[in-house]
C-alpha cells in the first residue's frame, strides 16, 4: 500500500476525483489481506464495478473543463478496463492466483493510469471546479 505521503504525488486538483483514487487504493489493500478464493473474486468485481463509476465522472470533467485529450484518455480507461477485466478472469480460473498477486498487479495498473494520463488534465483543473 502507498502511504498518504507517496498519494500526494498522485493528487489531480480535484477533490472527488483524490478521493475516489485514495478509495480505489485502499480497496486494493484490502483486497492484498484476503485469504478467501470467493471473498477475493467479490472485491474484484467490486473494484471492477468502482472504477468503471470513477470513469465516468472523469469523463465528464473532463468535457466539463474542456481537455484537449479527453478523447484519448476515455480510449485508454476503455483499454483499461477491459486488462482489469483479464485480471479479474485471471483471479477466477488460476488457483494458484493469490490476492496479494491479484491486488498488486491491479494496483500497478491503477497507479501507472493515474501517473501518465490522469495528471494530464490536472493543470486544466487549476482555478477550474
Ligand atoms: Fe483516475
Ligand atoms: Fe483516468
Amino acid at each position: 500500500m502507498i502511504s498518504k505521503d507517496q498519494f500526494s504525488h498522485y493528487l489531480i486538483g480535484d477533490s472527488a476525483i483524490d478521493n475516489s483514487h485514495w478509495a480505489l487504493l485502499t480497496l486494493l489493500d484490502s483486497i492484498a489481506q484476503i485469504t478467501n478464493r470467493e471473498a477475493l473474486v467479490l472485491a474484484s468485481e467490486s473494484v471492477l464495478a468502482d472504477w468503471a463509476m470513477h470513469m465516468v465522472y472523469e469523463e465528464i470533467l473532463m468535457r466539463k473543463v474542456r481537455f484537449p485529450y479527453a478523447h484519448v484518455h476515455a480510449e485508454e480507461h476503455n483499454r483499461m478496463l477491459d486488462n482489469l477485466r483479464d485480471l479479474h478472469e485471471e483471479a477466477l480460473v488460476k488457483s494458484e492466483y493469490t490476492a496479494t498477486t491479484h491486488a498488486k498487479r491491479m494496483l500497478d495498473m491503477v497507479l501507472a493510469h493515474i501517473d501518465h494520463y490522469d495528471m494530464q488534465f490536472r493543470p486544466y483543473l487549476i482555478g477550474g471546479t
